[in-house]
C-alpha cells in the first residue's frame, strides 16, 4: 500500500496522426510518453510546460476521459482502468475536472441548477437531494441562490468558472483536475478564481493537478511542481526547491520567462529560446537538446534517465548524471 491518493505509472497516450493516402504506416503523436508522478492527499501537484507538451492529455488521461495507450493510473491503489461496474463508478466520482475555457464547457441550453449537479446524475448518485446540493455549492463559490434558475450566457467568464468549480465539488471529490482554469479569463479576474480555488482546496483538504503554462500561477497555488516537455517530465520537486534551485535547463528558462512585476521594464522575459519540438517526430536523445544552452553531445544520442538528486527532486537531465 502507498499512500499516494494518485499514482501514475509511465503513462503513454499517442494520437494517431492523419497522414496522406500515400503514406506507409501509421504516425503517432506521442503526447504523453511515459510520464510518472504522485499525489499525495491535499496536496496540489502543479503541472507546467508550454503549450503542446502534453499537459492537458495527462489530465484528460486522470479524468478518465482518455483511454492511456500504456501505463497505469492508480488511485488509492486501485487501478483506474482495470475497474468496472459500481467500483468504476465510485472511484470516477472521486475525480473531477475543470476545464480551461468556460465559454464552452458549460451547456447553454441547461439551467444553472442542473449544471451543478450534473455529474452527480450521470454517476447515477441515488437518494439525493439536487435542489439542496444546488443552493449548498453555488453559494461555496461565491455565487447566489437567485442565479440557480439563469442560464450560462447570463454570466461573465469568471462567473462561469466558478459555476464549473460548483460542478466539479458536486459529487464530492478527493482530486480536481484543474486544466489552465484562470487562463481564458481577464487579468482582473484571474485572482479571484484562484484564490477561490486556493480557500476551497484548504477548507475541503482537495488535491489538486494544477495545470498551467504559466510559472506564476503555477507557484502561487502548488505544494509541488512537475515540469513537462514534449510529452516527458525533466524535473518535478517542491516548489521551494524547484523555484529557488532549479535544475533542469528548461525549468531555469521558464523561470526566467516569468512576469516582471516592475511596470519600467518589459512584461515579460524572453521566452525559452526556439521552437517546441514536433510531438510526432522528437529529437533524438534527450529531447530538448535542441535548445538547451548546456548541450553535450550525448544528449542528442542517449535518452536520459531520471535521477534522484534528494528526497523527492527529480531530474532528467544529462549535466547531473554521474560521468
Ligand atoms: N485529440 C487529439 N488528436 C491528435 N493530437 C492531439 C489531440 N489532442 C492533443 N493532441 C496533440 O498532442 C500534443 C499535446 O497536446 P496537449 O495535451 O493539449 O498539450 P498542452 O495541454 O500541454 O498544450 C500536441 O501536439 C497536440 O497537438
Ligand atoms: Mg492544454
Amino acid at each position: 500500500m502507498s499512500s499516494h491518493l494518485v499514482r501514475v505509472d509511465n503513462l503513454k497516450v499517442y494520437y494517431e496522426k492523419k497522414t496522406g493516402l500515400l503514406s506507409l504506416g501509421k504516425k503517432y503523436i506521442k503526447a504523453v510518453d511515459g510520464v510518472s508522478f504522485y499525489i499525495n492527499k491535499g496536496e496540489v501537484l502543479g503541472l507546467v510546460g508550454e503549450s503542446g507538451s502534453g499537459k492537458t492529455t495527462v489530465g484528460k488521461a486522470l479524468a478518465g476521459i482518455i483511454e492511456p495507450t500504456s501505463g497505469h493510473i492508480y488511485i488509492e491503489d486501485k487501478d483506474l482502468y482495470a475497474l468496472k461496474g459500481e467500483e468504476q463508478r465510485r472511484m470516477r466520482m472521486k475525480i473531477q475536472i475543470i476545464f480551461q475555457n468556460p465559454f464552452s464547457s458549460l451547456d447553454p441550453r441547461m439551467r444553472i441548477k442542473d449544471i451543478i449537479v450534473e455529474p452527480l446524475k450521470i454517476m447515477g448518485a441515488k437518494d439525493v437531494d439536487y435542489e439542496t446540493i444546488a443552493k449548498e455549492l453555488i453559494e461555496k463559490v461565491g455565487l447566489s441562490i437567485h442565479h440557480l434558475n439563469r442560464y450560462p450566457h447570463q454570466f461573465s467568464g469568471g462567473q462561469r468558472q466558478r459555476i464549473a468549480i460548483a460542478r466539479a465539488l458536486s459529487t464530492n471529490p478527493d482530486l480536481i483536475i484543474a486544466d489552465e482554469p484562470t487562463s481564458a479569463l481577464d487579468v482582473s479576474i484571474q485572482a479571484q478564481i484562484l484564490n477561490l480555488m486556493w480557500d476551497l482546496q484548504k477548507e475541503l483538504n482537495l488535491s489538486y493537478l494544477f495545470i498551467s503554462h504559466d510559472m506564476g500561477v503555477i507557484r502561487y497555488i502548488s505544494n509541488r511542481i512537475a515540469v513537462m516537455y514534449a510529452g516527458k517530465l525533466v524535473e518535478v520537486g517542491d516548489t521551494k526547491t524547484v523555484l529557488e534551485s532549479p535544475l533542469h535547463p528548461y525549468t531555469q528558462s521558464l523561470l526566467k520567462a516569468v512576469p516582471i512585476p516592475d511596470p519600467k521594464k518589459a512584461r515579460r522575459e524572453r521566452i525559452v529560446v526556439g521552437e517546441p519540438p514536433d510531438p510526432a517526430n522528437p529529437p533524438s536523445g534527450c529531447r530538448f537538446h535542441p535548445r538547451c544552452p548546456y548541450k553535450m553531445d550525448i544528449c542528442g544520442e542517449d535518452e536520459p534517465k531520471e535521477i534522484r538528486v534528494n528526497s523527492g527532486h527529480r531530474i532528467t537531465c544529462f549535466l547531473y548524471q554521474e560521468k
